[in-house]
């Protein structure tokens, strides 16, 4: 988390980060802040969102070419002015901004006490600026050398880009666990944790890898790893539009991914089913066909919205590939000393690509040999470049902090591997390939479809507003869409949800049931309508409030529910795509209705690159 942006060139450096710490607060939203360089260091620094940074610099001198820019997400130390980056160090030449943890700041910090540097911020990153300062005093090293030396002995991740007033003409950054990306333009350079800052101004971009080193001018970027030998940049070029990333006419980027999702979920189809010579064709899979097909068994790592998509994945392969599946939150499976066998396989999904907890997950099981499949939306992300192989879900930039389209896309896409994998082990009858290919096929027009009822779904939404908890209930596919369901409306409305199967209810959470607790049960027709239809009752038995996502024309449960949100009928194993869409309103419609920030909930942030 947190966003970083710096520039250097011919341009006033204060727009170009200011605008691009905008688009990178999905990253945290803690506070703002910003470094000018122009004969003298300037700092400004505030509490909150980069709007209230804006404010504050209101007749400041903003003037510099060169100049470094961050928006936090606070994990060292509350969020505040003080703790606000850039920080400068003791002796006032130098300011840095950072993303990423600082995990023995405690010790190198108590040594620094000791040689009486004065700190002003709670924060790891005043820590180990300081202490680079400090190495470059006693060493009379460069800043260059003295960030070398001080990198090897940091434990943690962090990207970090320092300014030094007496060079006023470069920049130095580092990166290691945490993305940064260069952007390469005419005489500048733009930095930043994602492309989105940068590609108004140019598209072709580098991105540094783990223990390598930046030296930017204006006109010069050199890359160098821990050892000091020179890295050569590869350059690539960007595929993203600027309108992929405004709210073009949306209220909020959560509304305008939900409406985006037919687009989307076409989008990670397109090229690669087709439904008319029953095909499904994905470069990273069929060129490691022979591996993943024989795989003993597949561990999925994931973390939040990605680790939902993982559950739904394991019903669908381990119905139709017969491989035994494990799906694993990435932050336990890092630390618990998992059994990764010859033969295994690990899918790790992440949207950002960015996330700490999924990338050393992934990073472990690559050292034992496990060969890594990734399902990615952010193209060139760490994650991406770290598997073996993979898929792109392609569901375009998704800046609201709440995953909506990247969700249904990294279903479209699991859903078309475990298709791919079972024709190829022949686990699959022609009859049902063909038929889930037409399902799939078919999720975009159904999406569309249920959209088209986002008022009715407002309605049921401001019915519930006042609510203080919420039970999400599912059977089957439709389990982990409820547990998605709880997780939307804990994060956009505060309203404490949780998401259970609705046969575990009876073991505990039957107890909360009263008049005032909605239950929202995902009850579209599949093999266990029957059995949900019963556990509705048992609510509606206790009084309490069922709010029922229902297949349409199902009168059965229509006759229960106090409130139904239809949604065109599908295979079992594909609803939850389509099921999924009617959740993401309600928790939207609920938090607008409440006056929350939907697109910045507190506390969170998109990218979550600290573990
Ligand atoms: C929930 C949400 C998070 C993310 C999680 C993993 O709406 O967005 O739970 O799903 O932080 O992020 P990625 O998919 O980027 O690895």
């Amino acid at each position: 988390m947190c966003g970083i942006v710096a520039y250097i060139g011919h341009r006033q450096a204060y727009p170009v980060i200011v605008k691009g710490l905008k688009r990178l607060e999905y990253r945290g939203y803690d506070s703002a802040g910003i470094a000018l360089l122009d004969g003298s260091l300037k700092l400004y620094k505030k509490m909150g969102k980069v709007a209230a940074l804006e404010e504050n610099v209101i007749g400041k001198s903003l003037d510099g070419n060169i100049g470094i820019g961050h928006t936090r997400w606070a994990t060292h130390g509350e969020p505040s002015d003080r703790n606000a980056h850039p920080h400068m160090s003791n002796s006032g030449k130098l300011a840095m901004i950072h993303n990423g943890i600082i995990e023995n700041y405690a010790s190198l910090k108590q040594e620094l006490i000791k040689k009486g540097y004065r700190f002003s911020s709670d924060t790891d990153t005043e820590v180990l600026l300081n202490f680079i300062e400090d190495i470059q005093k006693n060493n009379g090293s460069t800043l260059e050398e003295a960030l070398r030396i001080a990198l090897k002995r940091v434990v943690g991740a962090y990207v970090i880009v320092l300014i030094d007033k007496d060079n006023p003409d470069t920049l130095i950054a580092a990166r290691k666990g945490s993305p940064l990306v260069i952007g390469i333009g005419k005489g500048e350079h733009f930095l930043a944790s994602d492309a989105s800052p940068i590609i108004e101004y140019t598209k072709e971009v580098v991105y540094v890898n783990d223990y390598e080193i930046a030296i930017i001018k204006s006109d010069e970027l050199i890359l160098k790893n821990l050892g000091n030998e020179r890295q050569t940049p590869f350059i690539q070029k960007l595929d993203l539009e600027l309108a992929a990333i405004e709210k073009g006419g949306y209220d909020h980027f959560m509304l305008k991914e939900i409406f985006e999702q037919p687009g989307t979920i076409y989008d990670s189809l397109r090229g690669r089913l087709d439904v008319q010579h029953g095909t499904i064709t994905m470069s990273g899979i069929e060129n490691n066909i022979d591996k993943i097909k024989d795989a003993n068994r597949i561990l999925i790592i994931a973390c939040g919205t990605s680790w939902h998509a993982g559950l739904i994945a394991e019903y669908i392969i381990e119905e139709l590939c017969r491989i035994p599946v494990e799906v694993e939150y990435a932050s336990e499976f890092r630390y618990r000393n998992p059994i990764i066998n010859r033969g295994d396989m690990i899918i790790a999904i992440s949207q950002s690509g960015e996330t700490a907890d999924t990338l050393v997950a992934i990073e472990t099981a690559k050292e034992q040999g496990a060969v890594i499949l990734g399902v990615v939306n952010v193209v060139g992300s760490s994650i991406a470049r770290l598997s073996h192989a993979g898929a792109y879900t392609h569901a375009g930039p998704e800046i609201g902090v709440a995953s909506t389209k990247a969700f249904t896309a990294q279903l479209a896409v699991l859903t078309m591997i475990a298709l791919r994998i079972a024709k190829e082990r022949n686990a699959i009858t022609p009859e049902r390939y063909l038929h889930l290919l037409q399902e799939l096929h078919d999720v975009p027009e159904k999406v569309s479809e249920v959209l088209e009822k986002a008022d009715l779904i407002r309605e049921v939404a401001l019915k519930y507003q006042d609510a203080t908890d919420a039970l999400y209930l599912g059977r089957g596919y439709n389990f982990p869409v409820a547990l998605e369901g709880a997780l939307k409306l804990k994060e956009i409305s505060y309203i404490h949800a949780e998401g259970y199967p609705a046969a575990e209810m009876k073991h505990g959470p039957i107890a909360l049931v009263d008049e005032k607790l909605p239950v929202i049960f995902v009850a579209t027709r599949d093999a266990y309508h029957e059995k949900i239809v019963s556990n509705i009752q048992e609510i509606k038995a206790r009084k309490g409030k069922v709010i029922a996502v229902i297949t349409e024309g199902d009168e059965t449960v229509t006759s229960l529910a106090d409130d139904v949100l239809p949604v065109p009928a599908a295979d079992e194993l594909i609803a939850p795509i389509i099921s999924t869409i009617p959740l993401q309103l309600l928790s939207y419609y609920i938090g607008v209705a409440k006056g929350y920030d939907v697109d910045k909930p507190r506390n969170l942030a998109k990218s979550v690159t600290v573990e």
